[in-house]
């Protein structure tokens, strides 16, 4: 098993802040990847970890993944993130410590890194982290209100669905198509309403089986249980929650057409996009499809309208177009194609630094 330091040796990122919080026993990890093409933005998770290690490894590869939807999206913003590894679940004014702590690691990094909600940090987290620094967005304080990323993730993933049902199906009408939500959180259920809305057959998976119930009742929705999803006969395959999903133990159990989902991370290692397509599964590459929350949430903070954020984040649809065209002209993975596009878009940007 790799220790703390020897990830480090290992990444091919830019640097990782490291703090320990004695107070919770809690490690804080801010790692950035790469600020070729502007300052790092990227969300905060806050989890338990079996090791520090593995709480280092997750900050590590989200930051690499926001590098990739940075490019992707085509905004000048660098990829970061953070990991807050806690020994267990933080509530009042321990999480509330724990947060200024971590704002004030945020705060000396003078702008090069920003925090925004990710899984385990809310809106609400990022006022108190705004009273260490305004380096933290999910909190509207001229209107006093939260600013969620997770219905924009929501809105990118579902338009992001309708450009991969008519590269596989020929049309976009969710009508007798089904699609399975793993994960019903901040971005699951904002999802599962309009696809329930759009006339999709919803079947919903949680670790927590109470909430999926619960969204299951209100939109006549079925329930799965988690060690049967990945065999559950359906269209669509939305992982919604953590990473790593799609890999060698699980592929050859999806009868999907397509995965289109709002995790991060959801191949286990690059070889997985190339398994998904060798057995005809059409991928849509996790960094774009999920882009939803990274377009809005800057300009929300900034101010911009709704109308302009939503067009924004609707422009995922189109990039999905290019990028599964791209993919069949090549007869590769869109998860290669993609790939392509966004070492092309930092190698301009090292290019034009120099
Ligand atoms: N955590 C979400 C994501 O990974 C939303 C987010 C985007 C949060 C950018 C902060 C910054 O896309």
């Amino acid at each position: 098993m790799d220790s703390v330091q020897q990830l480090i040796a290992d990444w091919d990122g830019e640097f990782v802040v490291t703090s320990f919080d004695a107070d919770t026993g809690s490690w804080i990890f801010i790692a950035i990847h790469d600020t070729t093409l502007g300052p790092a933005l990227g969300g905060l998770r806050m989890n338990t970890y079996p090791t520090e290690a593995d709480g280092l490894r997750d900050a590590m590869r989200l930051a690499e993944g926001m590098t990739h939807k940075w490019a992707a999206l085509g905004l000048p913003r660098g990829g970061g993130k953070s990991v807050v590894a806690a020994p267990r679940k933080l509530t009042g004014d321990t999480r509330c410590k724990l947060l200024h702590r971590y704002g004030r690691t945020v705060a000396s990094l003078r702008g090069t890194y920003a925090c925004g909600p990710d899984l385990g940090s809310t809106p609400d987290d990022m006022r108190t982290i705004n009273d260490e620094t305004e380096h933290a967005h999910g909190w509207d304080h001229r209107r006093n209100q939260p600013l969620d990323p997770g219905p924009y993730t929501a809105l990118g993933v579902f338009v992001g669905m309708r450009a991969s049902l008519r590269q596989v199906f020929g049309g976009d009408d969710f009508g007798g198509r089904t699609v399975l939500i793993q994960g019903v959180g901040d971005v699951g259920i904002p999802l599962a309403r309009q696809l329930s809305t759009a006339g999709a057959t919803l079947a919903l998976t949680d670790i927590d089986e109470a909430r999926a119930t619960q969204l299951a009742t209100e939109l006549g929705a079925s329930v799965v249980p988690p060690e049967a999803a990945y065999a559950h006969p359906c269209d669509i395959y939305a992982p919604c929650a953590v990473g790593a999903t799609l890999n060698a133990t699980t592929i050859p159990q999806l009868t999907c057409r397509i995965v289109a989902g709002s995790a991060n991370n959801q191949l286990a290692e690059v070889a997985d996009g190339t398994r998904l397509h060798g057995r005809g599964i059409l991928y849509a590459p996790d960094y774009v499809i999920n882009a939803g929350g990274a377009a809005a949430l800057p300009a929300l903070s900034a101010g911009s309208d709704e109308a302009t954020v939503t067009e924004r984040v609707r422009g995922i649809e189109h990039t999905l177009d290019e990028i599964f065209a791209e993919a069949r002209e090549h007869d590769e993975a869109p998860a290669t194609t993609a790939r392509r596009r966004v070492e092309r878009i930092l190698a301009e940007g090292r290019a034009g630094r120099r």
